[in-house]
């Protein structure tokens, strides 16, 4: 099996690295400008690290649950909560691989650069789904196919980004309508452009 990696190590330094937090704001705009978002809905942010996009979308919406499975991450989101006020947020540790799930339900869930640290995908839609009111949104934001040249360390790397069809085709086996890919932003490392996508579904 593919060894972990290590998030709570990374956690305390995350915010740090400008290159993630302009992703992290680029993808929160491209969910806003997608997404029809209302203060009447609640939201989990899944692998919400240090809350960079859950943060972000929190004024658009009537609750944001930012869940991790790592816990220096979630340490971070809920100092930023308290230091920032942010009354309409909070953060729970919560490994959905392990079949942990989240508490509550939700009209719109979102994971920005996540879903290539996750071996099996389509359970985890499957997971994901049962959370969503009827007629609710996902949006996925996640690296293009990218041939393995994101990452200098391949620890806990489950997928070198993905295609606009794969994302379509493991979204449609779990059973969701509407699905949309667009390309979100791109992400420049290392001198190299790595596109972003965006994929989006309902829950219908
Ligand atoms: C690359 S980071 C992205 C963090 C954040 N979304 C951002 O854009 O800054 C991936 C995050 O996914 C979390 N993660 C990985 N596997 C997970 C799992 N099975 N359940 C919950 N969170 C997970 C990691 O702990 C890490 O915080």
């Amino acid at each position: 099996m593919t060894q972990l990696r290590d998030f709570n190590a990374a956690a305390a330094k995350w915010d740090e690295e400008p290159r993630r937090v302009k992703l992290a704001s680029e993808i929160a705009d491209a969910i806003i400008a997608t997404i029809p978002l209302s203060t009447e809905w609640d939201a989990l942010d899944f692998g919400c690290g240090t809350g960079l996009v859950t943060l972000q979308l929190a004024p658009n919406l009537q609750s944001v649950t930012g869940t991790d499975s790592s816990s220096g991450m979630i340490n971070r989101l809920e100092a930023k909560i308290h230091d920032g006020g942010f009354s309409n947020v909070r953060a729970e540790l919560c490994n959905l691989e392990n079949g942990d799930l989240p508490t509550g339900r939700y009209h719109l869930i979102t994971s920005a650069m996540t879903l290539h640290h996750i071996a099996e995908i389509v359970p985890l839609l499957r997971s994901l789904k049962t959370l969503l009111h009827p007629g609710g949104w996902i949006a996925l934001a996640d690296l293009e196919s990218e041939g393995g040249r994101f990452h200098e360390d391949p620890t806990g790397v489950f997928h070198h980004g993905f295609s606009s069809e794969e994302l379509s085709a493991m979204l449609a086996e779990a059973e969701f309508s509407s699905i949309a890919i667009t390309t979100a932003t791109k992400v420049v490392k290392n001198n190299q452009s790595f596109p972003v996508l965006l994929a989006t579904a309902q829950s219908i």
